[in-house]
């Protein structure tokens, strides 16, 4: 079933944070690009709540593009298959005026994807080693496991995975090849980690997670992505971004504070030298939380981490 909006349909995907993302907009009229449009839940509620609002929503995903939920045959939403990380382009495209009035991530998969085993995220029922958000991606999960080397592997499960144990893993995966599907490699995964490390969160849920963003090249999308975001906003424009992890957040974290630095120079300075003009403004500081209330409605939740930003005019 599409989710329709955000009080019904939520077989696709449950928006996080919704109320918060709202009253960051709630004064802004004019293009909002969504580019994790998923299964639409933020924009339909941003164009249930703000007429002034015209949301351009992207998604990487065929699957949640084809569902054509609330909005469609809405003159205000507009649709487009594609990679945020070629945001720049796209902007260029189908908003050519440059003037941005609101840009939202909510990064990651949608329960959707988790949920539909053949896309294979899951590491709890059996799917094809596949993890692409979108056919963009240029590999998929089984080259990786089946086909890298182990220093590669070890490697990404380091740096995407922040796992303690990608050495012991990436060994354990290329022993037991060729293998063959999610709950396999999930199995390989659990039995290289020594066992008190088993016991609180799966321990195959790292690794996992760093495979899908290295299959989707999902950090250097947002890179990408999000500068794109910032340099299209009109002064006086947001943008908003929720993640869930937090290699993610780490990256929007650095982004707003850069764009947010003032002159650098040494106060006994008597005029700035260092030609550093903040570009943004920070609308919350160390992120917000989704509350209690919601994370116990919805479990999913509970690692979103939102941070938000408003262009300065200069
Ligand atoms: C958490 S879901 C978004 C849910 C959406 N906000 C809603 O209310 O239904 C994340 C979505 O972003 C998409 N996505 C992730 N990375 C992307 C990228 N680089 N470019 C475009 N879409 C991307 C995924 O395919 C997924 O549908």
């Amino acid at each position: 079933m599409n989710q329709t909006n955000t009080k019904q349909g939520d077989s696709y995907h449950r928006p996080v944070m919704v109320e918060e993302v709202l009253s960051y907009f709630q004064e802004t009229a004019g293009l909002l690009v969504d580019a994790t449009y998923g299964g639409g839940g933020h924009a339909s509620a941003l164009l249930q709540s703000n007429p002034e609002l015209r949301v351009l929503g992207i998604d990487r995903d065929l699957d949640a593009m084809s569902r054509v939920p609330v909005g469609h045959g809405d003159p205000r939403l507009h649709l487009v298959t594609a990679n945020f990380g070629d945001l720049e382009k796209i902007l260029a495209r189908e908003a050519p005026n440059g003037d941005l009035a609101g840009a939202l991530f909510d990064l990651g998969v949608s329960s959707h994807q988790l949920d539909v085993a053949g896309r294979g995220f899951s590491f709890h029922s059996p799917g094809p080693l596949d993890m692409r958000m979108g056919p963009d991606a240029t590999q998929s999960a089984d080259d990786i496991v089946n086909r890298w080397s182990p220093g590669d592997i070890a490697t990404i499960l380091r740096d995407y995975g922040e796992e303690r144990f990608a050495g012991r893993i990436a060994e354990a995966i290329v022993k037991a090849r060729p293998i063959g599907d999610t709950v396999e490699l999930a199995s390989v995964i659990a039995n290289a980690v020594p066992a008190p490390a088993r016991r609180r969160k799966h321990p195959a849920r790292r690794s996992f997670q760093a495979i899908r963003i290295a299959v989707n090249g999902e950090l250097a999308a947002l890179r990408r992505g999000l500068d794109a975001a910032l340099d299209a906003l009109r002064p006086g424009g947001r943008a908003v971004v929720i993640s869930y992890h937090s290699l993610e957040d780490r990256i929007v974290k650095r982004r707003f504070a850069s764009g947010a630095t003032e002159c650098t120079c040494p106060p006994d300075m008597p005029v700035c030298g260092c030609g550093t003009v903040a570009e943004l403004r920070l609308l919350t500081r160390g992120g917000q939380r989704p509350s209690p209330a919601e994370i116990e409605n919805n479990p999913r939740a509970r690692s979103a981490v939102l941070r938000a930003v408003e262009k300065v005019t200069i």
